[in-house]
């Protein structure tokens, strides 16, 4: 992919398309519009960008040092993702050093297919793979405070 829009570029000068926002980004996200529209809808619904930074709803303010969005389908798989947003309690999954009122909240509640729909597109926000260590990196670093070595994180 990354190579047929590097090819492409020659010849679409003046079409911007989601590919060439800018070369220098390494996210994108595999979801189908279908899918896009409709967790775009939940994540203003829910205001996931409250707490999360998410390139590809514009969210690049944000008030909680909660992880990037941006490329987290590379670093979990979907069936997580449901799993995460299907909890009581996700602090029981990933325990959180922030106050309650910053804490990932439950979205238990939500209809199934909502949720569904969530974990599918959070699944599609991927990186490419010269920025995957940072990517992870910048997530282990919002969810524990703590600097990244490498060493001590579990693949
Ligand atoms: C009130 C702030 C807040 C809101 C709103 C919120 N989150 Fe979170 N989320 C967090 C925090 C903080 C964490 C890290 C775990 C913790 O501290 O509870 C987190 C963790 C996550 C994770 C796991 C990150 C990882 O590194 O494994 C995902 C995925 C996620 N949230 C997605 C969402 C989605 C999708 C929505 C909207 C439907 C949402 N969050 C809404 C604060 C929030």
């Amino acid at each position: 992919m990354a190579v047929s829009s590097i090819a492409y570029k020659g010849w679409q000068i003046g079409h911007k398309t989601d590919e060439d926002i800018d070369p220098g980004i390494p996210y994108y996200s595999t979801a189908s519009p279908e899918l896009s529209d409709k967790a775009g809808l939940l994540i203003r619904k829910h205001a996931c960008k409250d707490c999360h930074k998410l390139f590809f709803l514009n969210a690049i303010t944000q008030n909680v040092p909660a992880p990037s969005l941006d490329g987290m389908g590379s670093l979990k798989e979907e069936a997580w993702f449901y799993e995460y947003f299907s909890a009581e309690n996700p602090q029981e999954i990933i325990p959180s050093r922030l106050k309650p009122r910053f804490r990932m909240p439950s979205f238990a509640s939500l209809p199934e297919e909502d949720r569904r729909t969530l974990a599918a597109y959070v699944a599609s926000l991927k990186v490419e793979d010269w920025y995957l260590e940072e990517t992870k990196k910048a997530a282990y670093e919002k969810l524990t405070g703590k600097d990244y070595n490498p060493d001590d994180v579990e693949k």
